[in-house]
C-alpha cells in the first residue's frame, strides 16, 4: 500500500483531504518539527511515495543526504511553502521526484503585509509602539514635526521591486490604491525572470492605475527606488544581493521592505546602511537566521528597523489553502497524476 509522510500536522481541513484518500499515512504524532532522523528513516520506507513537508523545518531539508536516503519509490516532494530554497530541486529530479509547492493561494496574504511594511516602516510605527509601551509618550507631544514620517502620497514617488511575480503584482495593485492620483508613481522592477505574458502584465497597469510600468538593471533599481521591496526567489545569484555596495547606491530617504527569504539582504550590511543614515528604514518579515533571532540582534535596536517573524501568509484561510494544496500535490503524485503546482527549474 503507497505511503504518504507528513513531516507535521498540516491541520483538519487538509488532514481530511489527506484521510479520505485512502491512501496511508506516516505522520509525525508531535506538533512540532521531528528530528532529522525521524526523516530520514520514513523516506527510507520502501512504501513512501511522497512526502508533505515545511520549508521552516531544518529536518526537512531536502538536500543530496535526503534524496540518497529515500526509497527508490519516492515519487515526489510536496512543500507547503511557495519558496523551495530548502529543495535541492535538480537532484530531486535527477533522481525523478518531483517537487511541488504552494503558488497563488498565499498571493494576498502577502501582499497585505508588504502594504502593512511600507505603510509602517514610512509612518515610524515599530518605534512609536515601542516609544509609548517605554511610558515615553510625554517626550514626545503632538508637535508639527515631531514624530513625521513620509508620505505615499508623496508626488515624486518610485515604488521598485526586486522580483516581480505574482505576489509584486498584488502588493503593487494594492499601494497603488493610496498612492497620489494626480502625480501616480513610477514603477520599476527588476528580475532574472521574464513570463511571456510580461508586457500584457506592465500594460495592464498603466491601463488600470495610470502608472508607467518598467523593467530596470538592479543599479537603477537601487538609485532610483523610494520603496524598494524585494519579492524574488532566494537562489545562489540572489543571496546577499542587497549588500553594502547596493545600499550604498540607494537614496538616504528611501526604505527597503524585505517579505522574501532574509539571506537575499545582507543583515551586516542593512544595519550599516540603517544606523549610518544611508537609507531612512527598513521593514522586514524575514531575517537571516530566522527564527533563531535573539533578542539582542542589532536589527532588533534600530529605531528604523521594524521586524515582524516571517507571516507574510499567516492567516487561517490563506494556510488551510496552502495546506490543501501541499496535500493534494502528494496525492496527484501517488496516483500517478500531474502536481497541481510542480516546481520547474
Ligand atoms: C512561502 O510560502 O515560501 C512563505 O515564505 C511561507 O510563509
Amino acid at each position: 500500500m503507497p505511503k504518504i509522510l507528513v513531516t507535521r500536522h498540516v491541520g483538519e481541513h487538509a488532514m481530511g483531504i489527506l484521510n479520505q484518500s485512502g491512501l496511508e499515512l506516516i505522520i509525525n504524532p508531535e506538533d512540532a518539527a521531528p528530528s532529522r532522523e525521524w526523516v530520514l528513516k520514513h523516506i527510507a520506507d520502501p512504501d513512501v511515495q511522497a512526502v508533505c513537508l515545511m520549508h521552516s523545518q531544518p529536518s526537512d531539508k531536502v538536500d543530496q543526504e535526503f534524496i540518497d536516503t529515500a526509497s527508490k519509490s519516492l515519487k515526489c516532494v510536496s512543500t507547503f511553502s511557495v519558496g523551495f530554497d530548502h529543495i535541492d530541486v535538480k537532484a530531486a529530479n535527477a533522481k525523478g521526484i518531483k517537487v511541488g509547492h504552494t503558488p497563488g493561494v498565499l498571493n494576498n496574504a502577502v501582499a497585505d503585509i508588504t502594504v502593512m511594511l511600507v505603510l509602517m516602516t514610512l509612518r515610524k510605527i515599530g518605534y512609536s509602539i515601542d516609544l509609548i509601551k517605554q511610558g515615553r509618550w510625554p517626550q514626545l507631544p503632538w508637535a508639527p514635526f515631531v514624530n513625521c514620517g513620509q508620505s505615499i502620497g508623496h508626488p515624486s514617488l518610485t515604488i521598485g521591486f526586486l522580483g516581480f511575480g505574482r505576489i509584486s503584482q498584488a502588493a503593487l495593485d494594492r499601494l497603488l490604491a493610496f498612492t497620489n492620483k494626480e502625480h501616480p508613481p513610477k514603477i520599476i522592477y527588476n528580475s532574472s525572470r521574464r513570463r511571456d505574458n510580461q508586457d500584457t502584465i506592465d500594460a495592464d497597469f498603466s491601463k488600470r492605475w495610470g502608472v508607467q510600468v518598467q523593467r530596470v538593471e538592479k543599479e537603477e533599481l537601487a538609485t532610483q527606488s523610494d520603496i524598494l521591496i524585494v519579492l524574488c526567489d532566494l537562489n545562489p545569484s540572489t543571496k546577499d544581493l542587497v549588500n553594502k555596495e547596493f545600499l550604498g547606491k540607494m537614496k538616504k530617504s528611501a526604505i527597503l521592505v524585505n517579505v522574501a527569504r532574509g539571506p537575499i539582504v545582507n543583515s551586516e550590511d542593512l544595519h550599516e546602511a540603517l544606523s549610518t543614515g544611508q537609507i531612512w528604514g527598513a521593514g522586514l518579515d524575514v531575517l537571516t537566521g530566522e527564527p533563531n533571532i535573539k533578542a539582542d540582534h542589532p536589527l532588533l535596536h534600530l529605531d528604523n528597523c521594524l521586524v515582524i517573524p516571517h507571516l507574510g501568509s499567516a492567516d487561517y484561510d490563506t494556510r488551510n489553502g496552502m495546506a490543501e494544496l501541499c496535500v493534494r500535490n502528494a496525492i496527484a503524485a501517488v496516483k500517478g497524476e500531474e502536481l497541481l503546482a510542480e516546481v520547474k527549474v
